[in-house]
């Protein structure tokens, strides 16, 4: 199904006028669906899990360094190149779900659906719940929550803030816009957490391995609820707006 969905897509935009409201709703679905790398929806779950995947497989090996670094202390480890790069990226992430916190209060604004302003509403809820875990994470390691300026997250914001100003106020178009930038979001920090739970295994900390795998969770479900609801309708909606 998932590939059919996806053929169609493509095509989709253009053979549209004559489909059916669910084909083309579909079709345009998938599309912002470069919303996803996620593609089609079946094939979606294993990509973002495939993501994650490369992520851990990147580092993948660390599962057995994991279990080679067993004996050492982890938190405490010491100041191995590693461990400097892991606190790096975590000043990182935290800069990023800071800033996240300010800017998805203005997406919400600006979203046309209710549907979108309430997924975004639980998302802002989930940033603050995520600035918290780094927070303990910087705890574990004995380090006091530092946050370092992320340029690639400074980008999508920005990204986001002028797909608002370029779409129409109250339009469908702007809520499909909105869901991409989320959407790119969204996937710089399943890599981001799943890297780093992949690091704290191979640095020893477990603790802080559960926490980041919580947040990277949630992040995929945002990522996939973002999903049905462009394809629950509002790409197709938009692309009736004309
Ligand atoms: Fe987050």
């Amino acid at each position: 199904m998932a590939t059919t969905t996806k053929t169609g897509a493509s095509k989709g935009a253009t053979a549209n006028k004559n489909a059916t409201k669910k084909a083309t709703g579909k079709s345009a679905g998938s599309n912002a669906n470069s919303n996803g790398s996620n593609g089609a929806d079946s094939s979606s779950k294993s990509k973002t899990g495939g993501s994650n995947g490369n992520n851990g497989s990147a580092n993948g090996r660390n599962g057995s360094s994991a279990a080679k670094s067993g004996g050492k202390s982890g938190a405490g480890a010491g100041n191995s190149q590693l461990e400097t790069y892991f606190h790096d990226a975590l000043k990182d992430i935290y800069w990023a779900e800071k800033n996240l916190t300010k800017a998805l209060p203005k997406m919400m604004k600006a979203a046309t659906t209710e549907e979108l302003k309430s997924a975004i509403e639980e998302h802002i809820a989930q940033t603050e719940e995520h600035v918290s875990r780094l927070e303990e994470v910087f705890e574990i390691m004995g380090k006091k929550p530092q946050a370092k300026k992320c340029e690639a997250m400074e980008g999508l914001i920005k990204e986001g803030e002028s797909i608002v100003e370029d779409t129409e106020d109250g339009s469908m178009t702007r809520d499909v816009g909105i869901i991409m930038a989320a959407q790119k979001v969204e996937h710089y920090e399943i890599a981001t957490y799943g890297g780093l739970v992949q690091l704290a295994k191979t640095l020893g900390m477990e603790d802080a391995a559960g926490i980041l795998a919580q947040t990277l969770e949630e992040e995929k479900q945002t990522d996939e609820g973002l999903t049905q609801i462009a394809e629950n309708d509002i790409n197709w909606e938009a692309e009736q707006e004309g």
